[in-house]
């Protein structure tokens, strides 16, 4: 079945159909940026956009960058506060006139991943790690998901959370080499290994197809490989999970 996936991230809003039972994409993604307000409103509308550009009708899967429970924003991430309680299914349903499925979208990239990419049969705890505007995480034991993890909410020295010192959005704003970058991502994995002691990490979000500017960094003991859907996983990720959703009436994602 074709099924429309939605990446919404705080740089930009990405959409490809996706053939939900094979978890390849079937068209070339479609990119608008995110609005710089980052506000509800303003966003739904760019979702829209997505939507009308595909001529699509059908049901949607959609990754989004906070913590959703049930359909439910749980947190700002990196957008705007007056997310924060905003029913995400509910809003981009009634602005698009579609029916949505949204889940966590570190846990919607791990699930393409985990299905169809290098986490295939992995058995033990899995931790997807998505680059972007901030560090996501999706962690699988067994092959299940356990939703909403959020690995990039370690505070570390000044920074309330690890992510503001070593996501992507950080290297941009400090203007620092990959080299410089490459230790901070680096010193963010070591806690992870050491507060959850993960089998396998797998690397995507936008900032994994520089992955050969920064792997010979990476020091930890537990393997980290790239994820090879890269950053598309952060589009199918949502369209499958949206496919299993509707046929068997449950998502390990939703709270
Ligand atoms: C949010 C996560 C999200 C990650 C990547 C973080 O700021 O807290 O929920 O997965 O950014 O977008």
């Amino acid at each position: 079945m074709e099924i429309l996936g939605i990446d919404v991230g705080g740089s930009g809003i990405k959409g490809a159909l996706v053939n939900a039972e094979t978890g390849e994409m079937l068209t070339e993604r479609h990119r608008i940026p995110t609005p710089s307000s980052r506000k509800p409103a303003d966003m739904a509308q760019v979702v829209k956009q997505i939507v009308d550009h595909f001529n699509y009708e059908g049901p949607v899967g959609c990754g989004f960058p906070t913590i959703v429970k049930n359909g439910v924003c749980q947190s700002a991430g990196n957008l705007h506060p007056s997310w924060v309680d905003v029913n995400i299914d509910e809003l981009f349903t009634e602005v698009t006139g579609r029916e949505f499925t949204v889940l966590n979208d570190a846990d919607a990239a791990g699930y393409a991943s985990m299905n169809y990419g290098i986490g295939k049969g992995k058995q033990g705890l899995v931790i997807m790690i998505t680059i972007g505007t901030g560090l996501g995480s999706g962690a699988f034991y067994n092959g299940i998901l356990l939703p909403n993890f959020e690995l990039g909410q370690i505070p570390y020295k000044k920074y309330s959370k690890i992510e503001q010192w070593a996501a992507a959005s950080a290297k941009e704003r400090e203007n620092l080499t990959y080299e410089k970058w490459g230790k901070r991502f680096n010193k963010f994995l070591k806690y992870v290994e050491l507060i959850i002691s993960p089998d396998l990490i797998i690397v995507g979000g936008g900032t994994s197809k520089k992955w050969k500017e920064f792997n010979h960094l990476i020091t930890i003991e537990t393997d980290v490989v790239k994820a090879e859907l890269m950053n598309n996983a952060g589009i199918i990720g949502p369209a499958v999970a949206c496919l299993r959703e509707k046929h068997h009436g449950h998502l390990t994602k939703k709270g």
